[in-house]
């Protein structure tokens, strides 16, 4: 039979394959979560999440030296604060004694060439739970902004070198850049969870950090998993208003807003691969319903396929092993 294409060709062999291959994952393009609590000499399990930990500082600078050997570079990092100290308006985000802004400044302190990305948005700090300030039923906006952007100096102050607004309240971008600019921090980073979908996905990361809010849901500020060309409204301010990355998620359910993104603008396209992402993972790998190494190397590389140029994901140490 004659066929002048035959796409078997390429794959022939695993030279050919290699040789033909598309898309790679690099170590240098993940971003390793850190889930950090107060205290000393605390690792403790996380159950929804196996194989992650909440940290003390001082087990987290091991966790992070062991990252560092492996090739993992970039952390972003997040907080269970006890819920004594969590109020309405979240004063402890920006309080001198904020065991986070010490972990920020230990961390670079000890390991001068890492990369470290926080979180600002009020929920680890918020008795009622939520991103922003609540009112009633309702989650205030710009009332939000000014608590945003305490915490967000007092994380650059304390060495952070991208700030990670999740929160999704409008106009945080503009109004974070400004504050930092008037500050003198023009060079500190702002990574933007632009497209943030309201999703059943984050459930492990909030029962690990006690982070769900108290009443109500987050619609009103995150997305709805519905709308593909509202992620293009999210991610256009954002980027007017002077993000340097921008990001998507969850990562695997939504390829196609990743994909988008891509299309549309020209700086780093972030893909958040969220707690319920890994932990399906693991218990179908835990029940043996399909082999672990190679799912987790196949979702990431569908993310880098679908056009993310950065993956922040809980596998990120596993797999900088896997790679050995
Ligand atoms: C909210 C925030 C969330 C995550 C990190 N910061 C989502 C949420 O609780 O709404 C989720 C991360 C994950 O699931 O891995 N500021």
């Amino acid at each position: 039979m004659q066929m002048n294409r035959r796409p078997r060709r390429n794959r022939l062999s695993g030279t050919v394959r290699g040789l033909t291959q598309e898309t790679f994952v690099q170590l240098e393009q993940l971003i390793y979560p850190i889930l950090l609590i107060d205290g000393e000499k605390k690792r403790e399990a996380i159950s929804a999440m196996p194989g992650i930990y909440r940290y003390s500082i001082d087990e987290a600078l091991k966790e992070i030296a062991e990252c560092v050997s492996l090739g993992i570079h970039t952390f972003v990092l997040f907080p269970g604060v006890d819920e004594s100290l969590k109020d309405s308006t979240a004063t402890y985000s920006y309080s001198d004694d904020n065991f986070y802004l010490k972990a920020i400044k230990a961390f670079k302190e000890r390991f001068s060439e890492i990369c470290i990305v926080t979180d600002v948005a009020l929920d680890p700090y918020s008795s009622d739970g939520h991103d922003g300030l609540v009112e009633g039923d309702k989650i205030l906006n710009n009332e939000t902004l000014p608590i945003l952007a305490k915490m967000a100096l007092a994380q650059t102050a304390a060495g952070a070198d991208i700030i990670g607004p999740s929160d999704m309240m409008d106009g945080r971008v503009g109004y974070l850049r400004q504050a930092l600019d008037q500050q003198g921090y023009t060079d500190t980073a702002i990574m933007s969870y632009s497209v943030k979908y309201a999703s059943s996905f984050y459930g492990p990361f909030r029962n690990a950090l006690d982070s769900a809010p108290k009443k109500g849901d987050k619609k009103t500020y995150q997305m709805s998993f519905t709308n593909k060309r509202e992620a293009l409204v999210e991610a256009e301010l954002d980027y007017v208003e002077g993000a340097d990355y921008l990001m998507v998620k969850p990562a695997i359910l939504y390829l196609d807003i990743i994909h988008c993104l891509k299309q549309a603008f020209d700086i780093p396209i972030v893909a958040y691969n969220v707690s319920g992402e890994y932990s399906m993972i693991k218990a179908a790998a835990t029940a043996g319903y399909l082999n672990e190494n190679q799912a987790i190397t196949e979702m990431l590389y569908s993310i880098r396929r679908a056009g993310a140029d950065i993956i922040i994901t809980y596998f990120a140490k596993q797999f900088a092993q896997l790679k050995l």
